[in-house]
Order: structure tokens, then C-alpha cells, then sequence
């Protein structure tokens, strides 16, 4: 395995914030006709109030033309119960489909490429696609889709092999070992891709923090803060749904985004004109100009990583 390099750095200690939390990092490479294409981190947060799973992905091959995609998905559960959760779909920087799920009193509303639904049936929803990497579904029959919005079925011809049917007929394999899932097979209209689970490349991430507790205590809540990492400069968050890292300059007029806010929606403001940026995607609320470029956090035993 590549050895690693760690630089620790450390941020002024502002407010300690003690919570409870865990955190499991898997990455998968995609495998297309034989070669790795891109990759997948599935991360799964808790936290002492929620429990967060997200899934980037990010893949380059060639389909009559270069074609590079980006899956970003998030599920937020409270008390084994799905309260939101959204999806987006890029091709080539260009978001191609979305949708979003909320709870509320009268059950789950569901918008998916900007229909809307409300669905009364399953509530609660304590099963997700979102959460499968981490969580076998064992004697399961049906699943939540966060990008359908509506349920799947599942079933299991052999021990530690399921298979999930979409709405467009195809159905993903997912393999398991030891609850986690280790292979996904999946079928798309136009090729199969593969995602073999892999180690995490610790080689790539820098060691910014040497524990959560660590970082709890550097990143307030919602109060971004500046970092410097070998003559770059990365603006640092850390909000009820995790840590989050993006460049620091604005992409509209290049002002520090460091100096700007953080509201209820996961958004950085900037202080200068007040454009409003996505932590997750960083894409800007009203797509006024460029993506703010967002970068992966990994939480493990060994601290917390930055990968650039
Ligand atoms: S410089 Fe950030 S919004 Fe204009």
C-alpha cells in the first residue's frame, strides 16, 4: 500500500464541542470494459442527532465522445428514519437530474427532475439506497430509491447477492462481505460498470486534523475557516451535516469565502455579493457563474483527511 504523508495542521481552538460520532469510509473503483474509469467514497456519518450517508462519485470514459459524470447523493436519517435526502446527476459539469425527499407531516414530498409527488406510503422510510453500501439488507424485500423516489424490489438468489429492479426494468447487483458491500454490477442502457470496493487511498488525502474531536473543536459550527496547504488556500466548514472543504475564492469575483456566512440550507454565503454556494456540489443557488470546486473529507480512526 502507498505510504502516507501526513501534515497536521492545526487551527485555533475556538469553542470545544463535545459530541459523539462515528464515521465509515468505503471506496469502490469503477471498472469499465476492464479498466478503472473513476471512483466512488460512500461515507457514512453519525453524529449524536443524525445519521448522514453520502455518495460521490466521479467517472471518465469514452461514449462518442469524453463523458465524465458525477453522482453526488445524500441521505440525512434521525432516529432510524429518513427525514431528507437529495440527488444530482452531471455529465460534463451540466446537471442532467436531481431530486429531493423531505419529511413532513403528512409523509415523504418527493421531487424527482422537478415532478413532484407526495407519498404517503412507506412512513417512515428506514431503508435506502443511499445506505446500502454500509448495510446489508438482509431478509429485505423492498428499498427506497432517493433518486426514483419511490421503492424497489429486492431479491437475493444467494447469500450476500442481491439484486435491486429499477424503474427502467434493468436491475444492480450489489455483493457483500462481512455487511459491507464489496462489488456493485451495474446495468445501464448503454454499458456495465463495476465498482470493486478498494482501499482508501490515504496516499491522496493530507491529514488535516488528527481526530474528530480535533476538529470539532478547530471548526465551530457554521463558521467557515481559512486553511493553507502547500501555498493554496481551502475554506473549512463544518455544519450540522458534516465537514465540509471547498476553495476558498469565490468563483464569481474571487473574495475570500472564509469572511462570508452559512445558512439552514448547507449554503456558503459570500460577504461580497452574496451568492450562495452548495457545500455538497458547490454549485451557486441561482447558477449565477462557475461551480464553487468542492473537495472529499475522509473521517477515519487516523484523523481527518483532506483529498485533493
Ligand atoms: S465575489 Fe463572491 S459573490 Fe461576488
Amino acid at each position: 500500500m502507498a505510504r502516507r504523508s501526513f501534515t497536521i495542521i492545526f487551527l485555533l481552538i475556538q469553542v470545544f464541542v463535545a459530541e459523539t460520532s462515528y464515521s465509515q469510509n468505503l471506496r469502490y473503483s469503477v471498472v469499465w470494459k476492464g479498466d478503472s474509469v473513476g471512483h466512488i467514497l460512500a461515507n457514512k456519518y453519525d453524529s449524536a442527532e443524525f445519521d448522514i450517508y453520502k455518495i460521490n462519485s466521479e467517472v471518465r470514459f469514452w461514449f462518442f465522445g469524453t463523458k465524465t459524470i458525477r453522482y453526488n447523493y445524500k441521505s440525512v436519517y434521525k432516529r432510524d428514519t429518513l427525514i431528507k435526502a437529495s440527488t444530482q446527476y452531471l455529465r460534463n459539469g451540466n446537471l442532467k437530474a436531481e431530486s429531493t425527499v423531505s419529511l413532513n407531516g403528512r409523509g415523504y414530498e418527493v421531487v424527482v427532475d422537478g415532478d413532484y409527488r407526495l407519498l404517503t406510503e412507506p412512513n417512515p422510510i428506514d431503508y435506502s439506497v443511499t445506505t446500502i453500501y454500509h448495510n446489508e439488507p438482509n431478509l429485505v424485500t423492498s428499498i427506497f430509491s432517493e433518486r426514483w423516489g419511490t421503492v424497489l424490489s429486492v431479491r437475493s438468489p444467494d447469500p450476500n447477492h442481491y439484486f435491486i429492479e429499477k424503474p427502467d426494468g434493468r436491475s444492480t447487483e450489489y455483493f457483500f462481505e462481512n455487511g459491507i458491500c464489496s462489488k456493485v454490477i451495474v446495468d445501464n442502457f448503454f454499458a456495465t460498470f463495476i465498482f470493486e470496493r478498494t482501499e482508501l487511498p490515504m496516499s491522496e488525502g493530507t491529514r488535516i486534523f488528527s481526530s474528530i474531536a480535533e476538529a470539532h473543536q478547530a471548526l465551530p459550527l457554521n463558521s467557515p475557516k481559512k486553511l493553507l496547504l502547500n501555498g493554496r488556500s481551502f475554506c473549512l466548514v463544518r455544519t450540522r451535516d458534516g465537514i465540509f472543504a471547498t476553495d476558498n475564492l469565490c468563483p464569481h469575483s474571487k473574495a475570500s469565502l472564509n469572511e462570508g456566512l452559512v445558512n439552514a440550507y448547507n449554503e456558503i454565503i459570500c460577504q461580497l455579493h452574496e451568492y450562495r454556494y452548495d457545500l455538497h456540489s458547490g454549485r451557486e443557488s441561482l447558477q449565477r457563474c462557475d461551480d464553487l470546486r468542492t473537495f472529499q473529507i475522509e473521517i477515519e480512526d487516523g484523523g481527518v483527511f483532506l483529498v485533493i
